[in-house]
């Protein structure tokens, strides 16, 4: 079973009996699958990577603070060789004792290696503390969400004046400092995914680990009052590249997707509240690829980042995902 919320990570297989758990050898090996963490990998844009993963062959850890959301996903494994390759464990990325029970974790299913780690979850709406102000702007916000189901389009706004401090220090833990402590406690088995001593090799899958991060395009343009969001995904941006030029001579690269608006409305556990996006012919036009994004859009590059054998030129990067909007020059 699931640990509950606040209490240590607890892993929970699709299967009875983890049938990769153990492979346990303590270096890399063409043979055993690689394995990868996907953080809020239980929905959304992460439940669409953790699929994209394990559709590749890799083993995938799926780390969520929503252990309902986890099962949920699981159920959705319809191949016996996806469920013997994915493993749920219940975690609350805000929390250092959290993140470290998840690497332990997965090197206890999944041997003494991790290859790839991609730091997806966040908030967009924090809930901690009391802005008392926020009403009228989420009524608003509201609104969106008939429109769309994700967070990212509509943010939570905090106007300024009352925007508390254990608010923005909410969105700092979950969406930021998470992403330092997971490279900090995986760092160890990232650097033992890989061949001892041998160079670095173009196209081989062992010459590099990877961490890919999801920032989102508002790193790099607001709407008003969503300060805490866009402060946590532009340093974000800022740790990527900072962290690809440290991890570099250890062979793990680091890069970033910044997706723009993505519908993921179809990829919520089933019980949610979250409405099907009801998306507008204007929603999807004013996209100079002319649609709302969706999940794979972004899975299918991650996918790409974390598979040395085919980006492994490339650390440091940002990839903004968002059919053209961030390129559109507006004057009404
Ligand atoms: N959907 C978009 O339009 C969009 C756009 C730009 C960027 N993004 C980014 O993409 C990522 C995924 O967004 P999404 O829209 O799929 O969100 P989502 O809300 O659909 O999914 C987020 C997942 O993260 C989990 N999560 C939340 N807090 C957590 C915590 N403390 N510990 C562990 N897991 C936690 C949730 O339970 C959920 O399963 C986020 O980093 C978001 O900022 C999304």
């Amino acid at each position: 079973m699931a640990a509950a919320a606040g209490t240590p990570a607890v892993p929970t297989t699709a299967t009875v009996t983890t049938t990769a758990a153990g492979s346990g050898g303590s270096s890399a090996s063409s043979s055993s699958p690689p394995v990868a963490i996907v953080t809020g990998g239980a929905q959304g844009i992460g439940r669409a990577i953790s699929t994209q993963l394990l559709g590749a062959g890799y083993r995938v850890v799926v780390a969520d603070i929503d252990a309902e959301a986890g099962a949920d996903f699981l159920k959705t494994l319809t191949s016996k060789a996806d469920r013997d390759r994915c493993t749920f464990i219940q975690t609350d990325v805000s929390k250092e004792s959290q993140i470290k029970a998840l690497i332990d974790g997965t090197v206890r299913a999944y041997g003494n290696r991790i290859d790839a780690i991609v730091n997806n979850a966040a908030i967009a709406r924090a809930t901690y503390g009391a802005d008392p102000h926020t009403a009228a702007h989420d009524s608003s916000a509201a609104a969106s969400d008939s429109k769309s189901a994700n967070a990212d389009a509509a943010p939570k706004p905090h106007p300024l004046e009352t925007l508390s401090l254990e608010t923005f220090n909410q969105y700092l833990a979950v969406n930021v400092t998470s992403v330092f402590l997971i490279a900090k406690y995986g760092l160890p088995y990232l650097k033992r995914s890989q061949p001892n001593g041998a160079p670095p090799t173009a196209g081989s899958p062992l010459s590099t680990s990877a961490i890919v991060n999801i920032s989102s395009t508002r790193a790099l343009q607001s709407e008003p009052f969503t300060e805490p969001y866009s402060t946590t995904k532009g340093a974000v941006l800022a740790l990527t590249h900072s962290l690809a030029v440290s991890l570099g001579s250890e062979r793990v690269r680091v890069n970033c997707v910044s997706p723009g608006w993505i519908d993921v409305s179809s990829l919520q556990k089933t019980s949610s509240a979250i409405k099907p996006a009801v998306l507008t012919a204007t929603d999807h036009s004013q996209h100079p690829v002319g649609r709302v994004g969706v999940g794979s859009d972004i899975s299918e590059l991650v996918l790409f980042l974390c598979d040395g054998s085919k980006s492994g030129f490339i650390t440091g990067q940002n990839f903004v995902v968002d059919g053209g909007m961030t390129k559109k020059m507006i004057y009404t």
